[in-house]
């Protein structure tokens, strides 16, 4: 029993004994009263008791108290209702055909309630089908609708009660009318109506064409009339025929034909009687028949009056240049209503080559067709006599005969001029020439020398006429002088020659003249002699006094001090018209190279000086180079020579990464030497050995290194210049390990088998695996860190975790199966099989150490359920100082964390809530 059950228990026993206390409070006078009677106080005011019979009972009170019937009272109910007696009461109810107005199935008296008549006719179909619902007080009656007749009875009648009912009228099969056909579909009860129309061919005449079925259970009409189609006459058209039947039915046909002459210009030639009675006017016209134009003909011109009935005439004729050979130039318009064709044609007039005459010259265009032309000419050295010289193509195809005829022309003996001699062949036709010439020492002072036999017979007169041979005074050039012997005829010769301060440019100085009285050309020229500006030379001034003619004389002088390299200094105009060959050189001379605090030289070509900062000494600042400049002095360069003072002091290692040292430098670049040798206690063979080279001007140079971790190294810097050295040893600390991949999983087993894969890394050899079995109760926390390692038999509490296998790295594959529970010993460890029905975590933890320095990382490997528990877990909270905790998702399911070394770390598993039945 549980503690609510108790409870309800307690306060049960309570109750009754309430109730006994009341009981034991009543005194009895009225315990003689009868059942059915009630204890009333006497109404003398003695304060006695008395038994009086209850409502419905009559009696002494005391010995009998009886039912009294209240239904013999009378119409006690009310109108329309019936009183029922009961053992101490009574009720009512109403009779059939009423109902109380309670709207329930009894009540009594004098409650307001009375009894009304039901409406049945509100209750559809109490009439069935057809029939008409009457209300009356207490009943109803039933009669039938308008096209419903009363069966098996009479109206009115009640339903329940008489075997009477409504039936519908029906007409029966509807009247047939000859050459009608019904449209409506058959339905024949009482108003249906029927529409009748006439059949195909037919025609309605008159009469009503529906039929109504009636009251009287018949149908009324139809009545109408409906006769054959009778299309009568078909139309006329002019100008045509009918071919016809003499029948004028629906579909009978007509034919059309039009008369001589004339033709259908319609589409249709056929008239139908359609169904309303008259013909279909066809499409259909008579035209009379027309030629048109008469056809044109080439080359040709047409006669024709315009009319283009059947009949008529049209004439030809050809073209000016044209001719016809044909006979019928005629075209008729014929009765199929086309020209007849004519035949006839025009050709072009031609009259092939023309004629050819003797000692004549033809022109003519090419030309061949009617009234062309040719024209005749005489040929050369020959002249018309008589004749006409024109020839015509004429109509007959013929060319016209020209009648021109033609003879030689003669010059006869040409004329002799004088002073000359006449040079002839012989010859005096047309064309033939002679030629003139003067005699020795004289010449022809006009333009032609020629005189030609002309086309009329007559030689021409030459432009000629001789005089002697005069030059007259040679033609003077200037600058330059003749020298000539006065004679001026035929042969005489004249000298030229230039002036001083001239040369002569061009060749030939002599004139002679000619037959023609004239000077020849001279083709010499004088000209001034001019040397142009003197040339110039750098870092010279020049003495001059700007004259260019010959012998002019130019002077140069180094400008400054300048020393002048050869001794010519002056050139002169010579009489080529250019200044003698010659350059001048100065140079400038500042003497031996110039000295530079803590340096020497290590250059130097008189005009230029490098200098250099001798052995313990560096540049500080400044240039290297002296230039000697062209005043003769030295541009000393402005190196600044340092002694060198570097030193390696106060070597440290700083984050296990960089070396730092004071190299008390001032700005000049060293070159350091870095050689550093790494090694491990735990492991023989390992060595790190390396060298650096490293160039640096700090004051305080920064180096950093990539150190192994875990390894105990000696760092020896070696400056270059000053062989200045200093060593420092280090000792590299252990990196947290990294966690192996695994895959988190949840499951229900005793003896799970666990996968993890795990990552090969150098510091393996002092690196081990823990597992963890941690029970899920209460509040669990678990700290990665901590240095104790539960052994499953030492255990103190039952709720704590306990390592249950520890596995050394070295020599571990790079998968590996684990299963909890197997009962083996790993690495003193034993590996404890799991209490059935309980929760376990399992926590794979990864501890690395050497010596006193020890780092680990931990991930839940897997959550391992009871299989006799039903678990729900409620929460999963994070304990908010866990800072450093990666969650790294991989494979979805798969996650791990590791705990830094010197945070606080607690790990808290899920708090796990479990309710029992
Ligand atoms: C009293 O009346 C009730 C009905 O009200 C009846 O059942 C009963 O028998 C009567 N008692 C006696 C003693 O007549
Ligand atoms: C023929 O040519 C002459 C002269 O050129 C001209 O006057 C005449 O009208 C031409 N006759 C025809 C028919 O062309
Ligand atoms: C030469 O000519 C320059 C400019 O044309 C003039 O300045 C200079 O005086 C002249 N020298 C002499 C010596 O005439
Ligand atoms: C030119 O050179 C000669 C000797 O080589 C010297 O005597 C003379 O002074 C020079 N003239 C000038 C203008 O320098
Ligand atoms: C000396 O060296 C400088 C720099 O290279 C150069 O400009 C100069 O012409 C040289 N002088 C001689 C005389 O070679
Ligand atoms: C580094 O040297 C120290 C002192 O010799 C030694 O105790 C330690 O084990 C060495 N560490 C390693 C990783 O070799
Ligand atoms: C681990 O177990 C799987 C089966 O679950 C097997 O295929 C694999 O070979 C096992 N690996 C090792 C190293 O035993």
């Amino acid at each position: 029993m549980t503690v609510v059950q108790a409870a309800l228990c307690f306060l049960m026993i309570q109750s009754i004994f309430k109730v006994i206390r009341v009981k034991a409070d009543t005194v009895d006078v009225c315990s003689s009263c009868h059942q059915n009677a009630t204890c009333d106080d006497k109404t003398d005011g003695s304060g006695g008791k008395v038994c009086n019979c209850m409502y419905g009972f009559v009696g002494n009170g005391r010995t009998y108290c009886q039912d009294k019937d209240e239904c013999q009272l009378g119409k006690i109910c009310g109108d329309h209702t019936k009183c029922h007696n009961t053992y101490g009461s009574y009720y009512c109810t109403c009779v059939t055909g009423y109902s109380p107005s309670n709207h329930m199935n009894t009540f009594i008296p004098n409650d307001g309630t009375y009894c009304h008549d039901i409406d049945e006719c509100s209750v559809q179909g109490v009439c069935r089908e057809g029939g008409l619902c009457h209300n009356t007080e207490g009943d109803f009656t039933c009669s039938c609708q308008t096209g419903y007749t009363v069966q098996d009875g009479s109206e009115p009648f009640n339903p329940n009660r008489d075997a009477a009912y409504c039936k519908v009228i029906d007409c029966g099969p509807p009247p047939s009318v000859l050459h009608a056909e019904q449209l409506s579909p058959t339905i024949t009860h009482y108003s249906s109506e029927l529409q009748y129309s006439c059949r195909e061919g037919f025609q309605w005449k008159g009469g009503q064409n529906s039929s109504v079925c009636g009251l009287d259970g018949e149908w009324h009409g139809p009545s109408l009339v409906c006769e054959e189609v009778d299309c009568g006459e078909p139309y006329v058209f002019p100008q045509s025929k009918t071919v016809w039947k003499n029948i004028s039915r629906v579909g009978s046909l007509v034919l059309y034909v039009c008369e001589p002459h004339f033709y259908n210009s319609g589409r249709e030639n056929v008239s139908v009687c359609t169904a309303r009675g008259t013909w279909s006017r066809p499409d259909f016209q008579c035209e009379e028949i027309q030629c048109g134009s008469p056809p044109v003909l080439p080359h040709s011109v047409l006669f024709w009056n315009g009319v283009s009935k059947i009949g008529s005439v049209a004439l030809y004729g050809c073209d000016v240049g044209y001719r016809s050979l044909d006979t019928g130039n005629m075209s008729v318009c014929e009765s199929d209503g086309q020209w007849s064709n004519p035949d006839y044609s025009c050709e072009e007039i031609v009259c092939g080559e023309p004629p050819l005459l003797p000692l004549t010259v033809q022109i003519w265009n090419g030309r061949v067709t009617f009234n062309s032309t040719v024209t005749y000419h005489c040929k050369h050295g020959y002249y018309p006599k008589q004749g006409l010289n024109i020839s015509v193509c004429a109509e007959n195809g013929y060319w016209t005969k020209p009648t021109l005829v033609c003879e030689e022309v003669n010059c006869g003996i040409p004329p002799s001029l004088p002073l000359s001699v006449m040079i002839w062949r012989g010859d005096t036709k047309v064309g033939s020439s002679v030629s003139y010439k003067c005699i020795e020492g004289f010449y022809n002072v006009r333009k032609g020398d020629t005189s030609v036999c002309d086309s009329e017979g007559i030689w021409s007169h030459p432009d000629f006429l001789c005089q002697e041979v005069d030059c007259g005074v040679p033609v003077s050039l200037p600058h330059s002088a003749v020298l000539w012997n006065n004679s001026s005829s035929l042969g005489s010769v004249a000298l030229y020659v230039c002036e001083a301060g001239y040369r002569t440019v061009g060749e030939g100085n002599v004139s002679l003249c000619n037959s023609d009285a004239k000077w020849s050309r001279v083709n010499m020229r004088c000209e001034e002699i001019n040397c142009g500006p003197p040339p110039e030379f750098p870092l010279t001034d020049i003495h001059w006094n700007n004259a260019t003619t010959l012998g002019s004389v130019v002077q140069y002088k180094c400008k400054y001090r300048l020393k002048q390299e050869s001794d010519k200094n002056m050139t002169t105009c010579t009489s080529e018209g250019t200044w003698e060959k010659m350059s001048v050189t100065c140079t400038a001379y500042c003497g031996p190279a110039p000295e530079v605090p803590h340096a020497e030289v290590a250059w130097d070509n008189s005009t230029a000086v490098i200098h250099r900062c001798i052995k313990g000494h560096y540049r500080h600042t400044g240039s290297d180079i002296s230039v000697c400049d062209i005043t003769g002095k030295w541009q000393i360069a402005t190196l600044h020579c340092k002694e060198l003072k570097l030193k390696i002091n106060d070597l440290v290692l700083i984050n296990e990464r960089c070396l730092r040292w004071n190299a008390e430098n001032e700005g000049y670049r060293e070159k350091y030497t870095v050689t550093f040798v790494g090694l491990r206690d735990f492991e023989q063979l390992f060595s790190d050995r390396r060298k650096k080279i490293f160039s640096s001007s700090a004051p305080w140079p920064v180096l950093c290194l990539n150190l192994l971790p875990a390894t105990n190294y000696t760092i020896t810097i070696t400056a270059e210049s000053t062989r200045a050295t200093s060593t420092v040893t280090a000792n590299t600390s252990i990196p947290v390990p990294p966690t192996p991949e695994i895959k988190y999983s949840e499951v229900e087993a005793s003896s799970p088998t666990l996968k993890l894969w795990r990552s090969t890394n150098t510091l393996d050899p002092i690196c081990m695996y823990q597992v963890f079995v941690i029970p899920v109760e209460g509040v669990m926390l678990f700290d990665c860190s901590s240095a104790v390692s539960p052994r499953f038999f030492a255990q103190q509490r039952c709720d704590r975790g306990y390592v249950t296998a520890q596995i050394q790295l070295s020599g571990l594959a790079a998968e590996i199966n684990f299963t909890i529970g197997d009962q083996q010993l790993y690495g003193d460890f034993f590996n404890a099989p799991l209490e059935n029905g309980k929760d376990y975590y399992v926590i794979l933890r990864t501890v690395c150490q050497w010596g006193k320095s020890r780092t680990q990382s931990c991930v839940i490997w897997a959550k391992v359920i009871g299989t006799s528990y039903i678990m729900t877990i409620s929460a999963l909270v994070t304990v908010g100082s866990l800072s450093a905790v990666g969650l790294v998702i991989v494979m979805g399911y798969c996650y791990s964390w590791y705990c830094k070394k010197s945070s606080p770390r607690f790990l808290s598993v899920p708090i796990l809530t479990s309710y029992t039945d």
